[in-house]
This record gives C-alpha cells, structure tokens and sequence, in this order.
C-alpha cells in the first residue's frame, strides 16, 4: 500500500513583549519565537531594541518587529498594537515585561521616584493589558497575557517598599481581571521570578555567591529559566490556567531564616 505524508501547520501565534532588548525578556521572547510566533518586541533604549531584533532575526524563525520607547506611554502601546495588527492581523500573547526598581529607605523615599515606578511598573502593565484585552476580545480568539512580577511581592526585602508594592499590585491584576477577560477566553496569568542573573543583577559581583548560598536550588535562576516558565503559562499548555502567580525562586520564598543557620 502506497503511503502518504501529510505536514498539520500549527497557526502562528503573535506576541508583543515589552522591556526585551535584554534580560528576562529578550530571553522570553527568543523562546516565543522558537515555539513558533512572530514578535513585537519593545525596548526604552533604541539600540538594544535593534540590537536584539537583528539577533533574534537570525534565528530565521518567525518574524520579530522593532519598537522602541517607554512601554508605559500610550503612543508607544498604540503603536505595538498598531504593528500587530498592520503585519499580523491579530494579537495572541502580551509579555508586560518591562519594569524598573529605584531602590531606597522607605523613611526617605522621594516622591518622584516612587511616581515613576508606579507610572512604569503599574500603568505601563494595566494599559498595555487594556489595549491588548481590547482586540483579543474583538477578535473572538481570545488570547494569552503574562504580567511581571517579582518575589519581592511575597516576602520583605530593604529598601524595595515602592517596587514590592508595585508588583504585589500587579499580581492582583492579574486575578481581578479573570472575571472581565474569561468569557473572551482571554487568560491572564503573573511569573513572580527570584534571584535572576541579568543585566540589572550582574553589576553586582557578589551576586552569584552570595544568592547560591540563601537559594535551596543552590544558585540564582537564569532568564532562560524564567522563561520556560513564562512560555509555558503563554502556551495552549495553559489553557485551564487563569489568575495565577507562578513563583520561579529555586525555592527562596518556600523557607523562612532558620534558628540554625
Ligand atoms: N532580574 C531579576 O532578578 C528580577 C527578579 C524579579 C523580577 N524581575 C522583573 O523581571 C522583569 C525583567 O527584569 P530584567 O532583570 O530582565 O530587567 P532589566 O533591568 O535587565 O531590564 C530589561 C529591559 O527593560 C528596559 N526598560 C526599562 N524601562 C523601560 C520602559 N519604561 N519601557 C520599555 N523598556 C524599558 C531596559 O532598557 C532593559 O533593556 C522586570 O519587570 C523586573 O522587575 C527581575
């Protein structure tokens, strides 16, 4: 009997990502990109937005779009759903990554930094999570969202009051949001890393020692370890998986200090 081949084409997908010229992000979307989407990915510095499209272009795996600027301004957004739309048609999957930790006593905490953390941390994933919401629903495919947010949520570090308190927002977000998203199949979900090593992290040279002693997996996370993870709840995978925090530490928030350390 004469056998036949037949090839099933899995629908590409098409995934915005904001705060990806490096890091966490850049990493999220390489792996989006290899699982078959096509990238809108947005960086606030111009050259690490070119930078990473022309490598992850080189890939040849799906196609990646530049856009550069503050992922909290409205034109910016407006202009990363514009590019989906114009080259795509549709939107699948939004990674509100980008977010920024200005460090400081909560005695002394300025006003103006805490004003700019929350404009980038909390408006900048709530608008971009409205503008996205908006043509998922209108194009009855429903979609997937993954917001950003941070251990710091969950147990207390110094000098972190505004970031913790930002990310922590985020997380409910993510939950409060399940009641107006689900019945457009619309799924929304939060990735809470620890310890990752980046570009904000690395400057520090102690880094590496000093959290492969306190993590119980024995070193910080890697971005490719975040994001498996943050591919994983974007996936059809998921697709029961709604309101959720995904806490990836190596165990960090699972302990308290122990009497015998
Ligand atoms: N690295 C960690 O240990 C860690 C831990 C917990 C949570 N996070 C969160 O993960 C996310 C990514 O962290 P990372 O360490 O990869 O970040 P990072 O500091 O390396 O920054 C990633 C990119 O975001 C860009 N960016 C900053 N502000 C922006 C803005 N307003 N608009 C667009 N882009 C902007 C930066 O230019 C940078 O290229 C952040 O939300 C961060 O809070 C990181």
């Amino acid at each position: 009997m004469e056998g036949y081949q037949y090839t099933i084409m899995k629908p590409e997908k098409v995934a915005i990502i904001t705060g990806a010229g490096q890091g966490i992000g850049l990493e999220i979307a390489r792996k989006l990109l290899d699982s078959g989407s096509n990238v809108i990915l947005n960086d606030l510095e111009v050259s690490l937005t070119e930078d990473a499209v022309s490598s992850l272009s080189r890939m040849r795996k799906g196609m990646v779009l530049g856009c550069s600027g503050d992922s909290s301004s409205e034109e910016v957004i407006d202009e990363m759903v514009r590019l989906a739309l114009d080259h795509f048609g549709k939107i699948d999957q939004v990674v509100a990554n980008a977010g920024i930790t200005l460090f400081g006593g909560f005695l002394d905490y300025s006003r103006q930094d805490f004003a700019e953390v929350m404009r980038v941390n909390q408006a900048g994933t709530f608008f971009l999570t409205q503008a996205a919401a908006r043509v998922m629903k209108d194009q009855e495919s429903g979609g997937s969202i993954l917001l950003t947010s941070s251990v710091t949520a969950h147990q207390s570090h110094e000098n972190l009051a505004a970031y913790a308190m930002s990310k922590a927002a985020i997380e409910m977000l993510a939950k409060n949001l399940v009641l107006e998203l689900a019945p457009f199949g619309i799924r929304i979900n939060t990735i809470a890393p620890g310890a990752t090593l980046t570009e904000r992290t690395t400057s520090d040279p102690d880094y590496v020692t000093t959290w492969s002693k306190l993590t119980p997996l024995g070193r910080p996370a890697s971005p490719t370890d975040i994001a498996e993870a943050a591919a994983f709840l974007l996936s059809d995978a998921a697709r029961h998986i709604t309101g959720q925090t995904l806490v990836v530490d190596g165990g960090w928030t699972a302990i308290s200090p122990s009497p015998y350390a």
